[in-house]
């Protein structure tokens, strides 16, 4: 007779205890490895967010450089730096990611605007049709380190606009003045809603509306669904029209 039939209690009672220390061991082991894995996952985030924040920050120094260095070198019908500004932060605060321009010149406005973008990881659309002019700002996209973020087209922007299929989220015009009403026309089906229709040389006061605008301010003015305001700290003029509604 062996003593697991003489002492069953025990012989049960110490298979209880090696299981339990089995299942301690295999917890520990269990957690070990979760730690492990948490540790390398955080890592990761963490390296990766310090190399975008790093890629980032060299962007910024890069893109500044640049306009620093071309501050009082625009010559072609370019905005000022101060309405550069308005679009930057138009689009940083509506976290606006789909832009069209219509008249790139040598690349001032869209640098203003693609450097936004490189915030919100979005892309602009930008058309020219002087062929001098486009080549120009290509080279000025490339060296503030924005090409990334930029589609530069030449080509007329009466024919390619209302070709473009869109949808947008904020659109820059800045071509022929006379034309800004069929921009508008042609571009309002692919604004989104909440979207931002910006125009230069436009102001609120009609004795200041030049270049053939006034149709154009007429007709923006004329649609329920566009919220417009004119920016008071332009000398030029850009008038800001938010679509409110589909129609
Ligand atoms: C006022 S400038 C643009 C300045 C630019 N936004 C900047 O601030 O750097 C107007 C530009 O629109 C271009 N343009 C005029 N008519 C155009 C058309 N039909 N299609 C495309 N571009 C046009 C002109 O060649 C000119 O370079």
């Amino acid at each position: 007779m062996g003593a697991e039939s003489v002492f069953p209690q025990y012989f049960h009672c110490s298979n209880i205890k090696i299981g339990v220390l089995k299942m301690i061991r295999k917890t520990k082991f269990i957690l070990l490895f979760f730690c492990l894995c948490v540790l390398v996952f955080t890592r990761g985030i963490g390296s990766c967010l310090s190399s975008k924040l790093e890629k980032a920050q060299n962007l910024d120094e890069k893109v500044r450089s640049f306009l620093d260095s071309r501050r009082y070198s625009w010559r072609d019908m370019n905005v000022s730096e101060s309405d550069g500004k308005v679009l930057y932060d138009i689009i940083v605060k509506n976290n606006y990611t789909k832009a069209l321009e219509i008249g790139t010149s040598t690349g001032h406005s869209g640098i203003w605007i693609a450097w936004a973008l490189s915030k919100t990881g979005g892309k602009l659309i930008t058309v020219e049709i002087n062929e001098g002019r486009y080549r120009e700002a290509l080279e000025n996209f490339e060296e503030a380190g924005l090409s990334d973020y930029i589609d530069a087209r030449l080509a007329d922007a009466h024919e390619l606009v209302p070709e473009l299929k869109g949808p947008f989220d904020f659109v820059f015009c800045d071509a022929d003045k006379g034309w800004y009403k069929n921009y508008l026309i042609a571009v309002l089906p692919k604004l989104e809603v909440g979207g931002c229709f910006t125009a230069h040389n436009v102001s609120a006061r009609r004795g200041r509306r030049q270049y053939g605008v006034g149709g154009f301010v007429d007709y923006l003015e004329s649609l329920s669904y566009m919220e417009t305001t004119y920016d008071s700290s332009s000398w030029s003029g850009i008038s800001i029209s938010y679509k409110r509604a589909k129609k």
